[in-house]
């Protein structure tokens, strides 16, 4: 993803391949607030009926991801657990109040952080497909190489919303992006250092 500023720590790959129970049950989880994220904000943006559209379509191929996540447990016999924390995204949000003020409408910001979430999702994907060579990871390859395409598409889908929200001014939608995906890249490198854990942002 072009916007990303730091790449994936290739330990990452490692500890991914050494544990997919604990990444499918993450990722399970992911799927769940991605769908309920997008609902929460087409439910307070009901004077725009065609962010609401979006973003309920949006949820329900979440909704989509979520059951076939589900479907991988299952047959992995692995229990799908209670939310793991999520500093990724919690981190990311409160991170609107370190770039200080903008003109903008809120509603461009929480887009901005929403896409910037689907295109790490994405990078995560293409690289825990590279080490999925075994014979019997297969399925799950191709699994994850449909999920890769479908995340990199809801991150187009963020950004033409925020342009959307942001009265067309791209210019602006872009860089005010770049300021989140700077400190995404800090909070990725941080995370990086601080946890061992197999997760899908972590
Ligand atoms: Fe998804
Ligand atoms: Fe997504």
């Amino acid at each position: 993803m072009l916007c990303l500023t730091v790449p994936t720590d290739p330990a990452w790959a490692s500890a991914a391949l050494a544990d997919l129970d604990a990444v499918l049950a993450d990722h399970a989880h992911c799927e769940m607030k991605a769908a309920s994220n997008a609902l929460s904000l087409a439910a307070r943006h009901p004077e725009n009926p065609s962010i609401v559209l979006a973003l309920t379509d949006l949820a329900r191929e979440e909704i989509g991801h979520f059951q076939e996540v589900l479907a991988w447990l299952s047959k992995r016999n692995v229990s799908l657990g209670p939310p793991p924390k999520d500093l990724y995204a919690a981190s990311l949000r409160q991170a609107r109040s370190e770039l200080g003020p903008t003109s903008l409408p809120p509603l461009v910001d929480r887009l901005l952080v929403a896409a910037l979430i689907e295109a790490r999702s994405c990078e995560r994907f293409k690289v825990l497909i590279e080490v999925l060579t075994a014979e019997s990871l297969v399925e799950l390859r191709a699994f994850y190489t449909r999920l890769l395409a479908a995340e990199a598409r809801h991150y187009l889908t963020f950004m033409d919303l925020a342009v959307k929200a942001a009265s067309g001014d791209s210019p602006r939608v872009e860089a005010r992006l770049r300021e989140f995906a700077r400190l995404e890249g800090i909070l990725v490198t941080h995370l990086a250092r601080e946890s061992s854990r197999a997760t899908v942002h972590g």
